[in-house]
C-alpha cells in the first residue's frame, strides 16, 4: 500500500487500536492479509472512503456491517481498498525471457500446456504469457493450451475479461507482439483490444488464493507475482507448498521482485533464476487445502 498517512489528530472517524485489531483479524482470516500495527494510518485513509460511501459514522459500525452475511461485496471492497491492482504488460520481463528460453523447448513437445496467472489483476500478466507463447511456439492456437487467470476481485476480473487497455499501457509490449496480437479498439481510439486468438487462450475466474482451489493441475508454470507480499508468513509458506503441489516436475514458479519462497516448499522448489523456482522430481505431495 502506498498512500500518505492522514493526520490522526484530525480524524473524521474514531479508529481505536481495538478497531484496528478486529479489522486486521478479519483481513487475515478472510484474505490472508497481514496488517502490521504500523499500517494503521494507511488503513484508516484507505477505508475512510468506504465508511463515507456506506454512510457509516464509526469503524465499529463498519466492522458490524462487514460481519453481515449479505455483505460479501463489502468484504471484497475491503480487500480492494487494502491491496493494489498495479500491474503492466511484461512486468519483470526476465520471467517472460525464462518462459521463452527455458520452458518453451519442453512445451513444444507436449500435447497439453497449462499455465496459471494467480492474482492476475486486470489481465496484463496472462496476456503477456499468451503473447510469449504465440510468438515462440509454432501453431500455439491449434494446440491444447490453457492459461488460467484468477483474482479475488470480481471487478478486476471483469476488466481483465474485457481485454481493452489504454494505448499508452500497451507500449510496454514489444513492438512486434503488439502489432501481431493487439488491434485498435473500434469504439475508443485511445484504447487497444487484445486479439481474439490471445483471448481464447485464457480462462478468467474469481478465486481467493487462501481458499480451496477447484482444480488439480498439474501446471507447467505458475505466475504468482506481487500477491503473496500482502500475506502473513505462515500463509505465504502454505501457499508456496500448495503451488509446489500444483506444478509438474520441472515446472516453474515465478514470484514478485520482493518475495521469496520459504518453508517446506523449499524441499521441492529450487532456485532457477531471480525470483524464479523450478520443481524438482523429489518432491512430496500437495498440502491439503
Ligand atoms: C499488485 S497486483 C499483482 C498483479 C500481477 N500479478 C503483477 O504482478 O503484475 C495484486 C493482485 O492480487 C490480488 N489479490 C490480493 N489478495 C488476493 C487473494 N487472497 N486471492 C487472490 N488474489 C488476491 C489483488 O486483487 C490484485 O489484483
Amino acid at each position: 500500500m502506498t498512500a500518505t498517512a492522514p493526520d490522526l489528530g484530525s480524524r473524521e472517524f474514531s479508529f481505536t487500536d481495538q478497531d484496528f485489531r478486529a479489522l486486521a483479524q478479519l483481513a487475515r482470516a478472510e484474505f490472508g492479509l497481514s496488517l502490521a500495527e504500523s499500517k494503521k494510518p494507511l488503513v484508516y485513509s484507505r477505508l475512510a472512503r468506504r465508511l463515507r460511501a456506506r454512510h457509516i459514522s464509526s469503524f465499529q459500525d463498519y466492522m458490524t456491517l462487514l460481519g453481515g452475511q449479505e455483505e460479501a461485496d463489502e468484504r471484497l471492497e475491503l480487500i480492494s481498498a487494502l491491496t493494489t491492482n498495479v500491474t503492466s504488460f511484461f512486468r519483470e520481463k526476465h520471467h517472460f525471457d525464462t518462459l521463452r528460453r527455458e520452458l518453451m523447448p519442453q512445451l513444444a513437445k507436449q500435447p497439453r500446456i497449462r499455465l496459471w496467472s494467480a492474482g492476475c489483476s486486470s489481465g496484463q500478466e496472462p496476456f503477456s504469457i499468451a503473447m510469449t507463447l504465440l510468438d515462440a511456439l509454432p501453431e500455439t492456437s491449434r494446440r491444447n493450451v490453457r492459461i488460467l487467470a484468477t483474482d479475488i476481485d470480481p471487478a478486476i476480473v471483469r476488466r481483465a475479461r474485457a481485454a481493452r487497455y489504454p494505448k499508452e499501457e500497451s507500449e510496454t509490449i514489444p513492438a512486434e507482439l503488439r502489432r501481431a496480437w493487439t488491434k485498435p479498439c473500434p469504439e475508443e481510439d485511445d484504447q487497444v483490444e487484445m486479439s481474439q486468438t490471445a483471448r481464447q487462450m485464457i480462462s478468467f475466474a474469481e478465486l481467493n488464493l487462501i481458499e480451496p482451489w477447484p482444480f488439480h493441475g498439474p501446471f507447467d508454470a505458475i505466475f504468482c507475482r506481487n500477491v503473496a507480499i500482502y500475506f502473513d508468513h505462515d500463509i505465504q509458506k502454505t501457499l508456496w507448498s500448495r503451488f509446489a503441489g500444483m506444478l509438474r516436475d520441472g515446472g516453474f514458479l515465478f514470484i514478485g521482485h520482493s518475495e521469496r519462497v520459504s518453508g517446506p516448499a523449499l524441499q521441492s522448489l529450487t532456485t532457477a533464476g531471480v525470483t524464479t523456482y523450478r520443481k524438482t522430481s523429489a518432491s512430496g505431495p500437495a498440502v491439503a487445502t
